[in-house]
């Protein structure tokens, strides 16, 4: 099986899996928490190198005070105990998206968490919090118009040259996007960096999906067809044919 280098997920309906069992949308987002545990460690185990979450939008302040507090309060929680989950999966634990919003205690433990994991090599972690990827298109602009005035670029702007400005700056792109619980759309996701990507939709709720559905992923994955523009080796037809 050939496993994807970089998995991004968009990790999807904790509120409608809690809803189904009588429980507040919490509920649903603590157990959607545990299984980012549990999908580390099969990432870890299965190889794959690179693994981008999706854990809260710049879209997601419009949720009930409720429910943003009840996300903060585990975000707090998780936070602390990713030193751990780092260190045990030799993880290097990056965070993506604008996260100057957030109270000063969260800023910094994921200051803490970064720093604690970077030199962690066998898997690359990147949770985006705060993030739309508008929003991180326009900071980078804004940051290149700067660098452009006080003289730092000359010539034109590159694709590689934009690259290094993202929160994304020296990953590669995803290889495989999953978004599990049946929506079929990027809600603001790493819009520039899946130019390329495949996709990977399944009903499976986020709390549910587990190392075998990962599999399953990786699996139907593998039956594509990954072209980039062009034609594959044997495939291209002289003009004779
Ligand atoms: C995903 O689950 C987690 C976050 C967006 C924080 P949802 O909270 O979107 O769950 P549904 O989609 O309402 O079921
Ligand atoms: C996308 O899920 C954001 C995260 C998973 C953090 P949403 O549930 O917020 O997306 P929409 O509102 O259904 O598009
Ligand atoms: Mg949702």
């Amino acid at each position: 099986m050939n496993v994807p280098n970089h998995i991004a997920i968009i990790l999807d309906g904790n509120g409608r899996w809690a809803k189904k069992r009588g429980m507040p949308r919490g509920y649903g987002h603590v157990k959607g928490c545990e299984n980012l545990e549990t999908i580390c460690e099969v990432a870890k185990d299965l190889g794959v190198k690179y693994l981008t979450v999706y854990a809260f939008s710049t879209e997601n302040w419009k949720r009930s005070k409720e429910e943003v507090d009840g996300l903060m309060r585990l975000f707090r929680s998780y936070l602390k105990k990713c030193l751990k989950i780092a260190k045990k999966n030799d993880m290097c634990v990056r965070v993506i998206g604008d996260y100057s919003a957030f109270d000063a205690d969260i800023r910094e433990s994921i200051e803490k968490l970064q720093e604690f994991s970077k030199d962690f090599k066998t898997l690359h972690f990147q949770i985006a919090l705060n993030y739309g990827s508008r929003d991180e298109i326009l900071r980078a602009v804004n940051r290149l118009l700067r660098d452009e005035k006080d003289g730092k670029i000359t010539g034109k702007v590159t694709e590689e040259m934009f690259s290094s400005y993202l929160d994304t700056a020296g990953l590669p792109d995803p290889d495989l996007m999953i978004r599990t619980s049946g929506e079929l759309r990027l809600s603001n996701y790493l819009l520039w960096q899946m130019a390329y990507t495949e996709f990977y939709f399944t009903p499976v709720p986020w709390p549910d999906f587990d190392r075998e559905e990962l599999i399953r992923a990786i699996e139907k994955y593998n039956e594509r067809d990954r072209r980039y523009g062009g034609v594959k080796e044997g495939e291209a037809c002289s003009k004779q044919d």
